[in-house]
């Protein structure tokens, strides 16, 4: 699958069918989630990859009490090994022992739409709880609780509010933008947007529909 399209199509389910996912889907899933980039490609990810559903369950619980988690077909909780990270890195290794494991975790997200199986990133979790049912060593910090299924839930537009409401040029608060370095803003947003800023009232609602159109239209192009 393109990647725009799978990047534009996952999306988090909050309920799985009961039909079980493949264990040849579950491994194809951590084979690209060891692709991620890696602090010092230390590849500190460890994943534990749970269909036993009492441990499910107990994960669920563990999880806020979110039960659904405990529908999946199976857990994939990623963890991350902080023993190398911190000696190379000292206390800042925890830091990248949580963003290895995130990379790897958008991956077997990605790659869930790719198999057409749906994943949901978990991370509302008692951490004690999860490693008491798991086991796991105490050198480990518990980054992502992953349930992979089959839903029914159908996709439905995201909700993101619009690009330029995060983006800030060379320095916090300059929202001015360059077409150049982000040529998927046409320039009759920028003006847009200069407009905007200009009368400053009514601001995103002004330009909501202008990004709109723009998307509509890329669509259209990847057709
Ligand atoms: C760090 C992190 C923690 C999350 N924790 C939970 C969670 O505990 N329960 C849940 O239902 N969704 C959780 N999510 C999913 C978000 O709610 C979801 O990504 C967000 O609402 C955007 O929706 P989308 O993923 O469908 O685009 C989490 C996502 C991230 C990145």
């Amino acid at each position: 699958m393109e990647l725009d399209k799978a990047i534009e199509q996952r999306f988090s389910v909050k309920s799985f069918t009961k039909k079980n996912v493949d264990f040849g889907i579950i491994s194809k899933l951590l084979d690209v989630a060891i692709k991620a980039p890696s602090a010092g490609n230390l590849q500190d990810w460890r994943f534990i990859v749970v269909d036993d559903n009492d441990k499910k369950n107990g994960i669920a619980k563990a999880c806020k009490e979110q039960m659904w988690v405990g529908q999946a077909s199976a857990i994939v909780v990623v963890c991350s090994d902080l023993v190398n990270l911190e000696r190379f890195y000292g206390s800042r290794g925890e830091v990248y022992g949580i963003e290895d494991c995130s990379a790897a975790t958008e991956n077997i997200l990605l790659k869930a739409v790719d198999l057409g199986v749906n994943a949901t990133w978990i991370s509302a979790f008692d951490e004690d709880e999860v490693a008491r049912i798991l086991r796991t060593p105490e050198n480990y910090k518990i980054v992502s609780v992953v349930p992979v299924g089959y839903s029914e839930e159908k996709f439905f537009e995201k909700k993101r509010n619009e690009l330029n409401t995060f983006t800030y040029f060379n320095e916090y608060g300059n929202a001015t933008m360059s077409t150049s370095a982000f040529p998927v803003i046409k320039e009759e947003n920028v003006t847009a947007v200069k407009e905007g800023i200009k009368e400053s009232k009514g601001f995103f609602s002004k330009i909501k529909d202008k990004f709109k159109d723009v998307r509509e239209e890329m669509k259209k192009e990847d057709e």
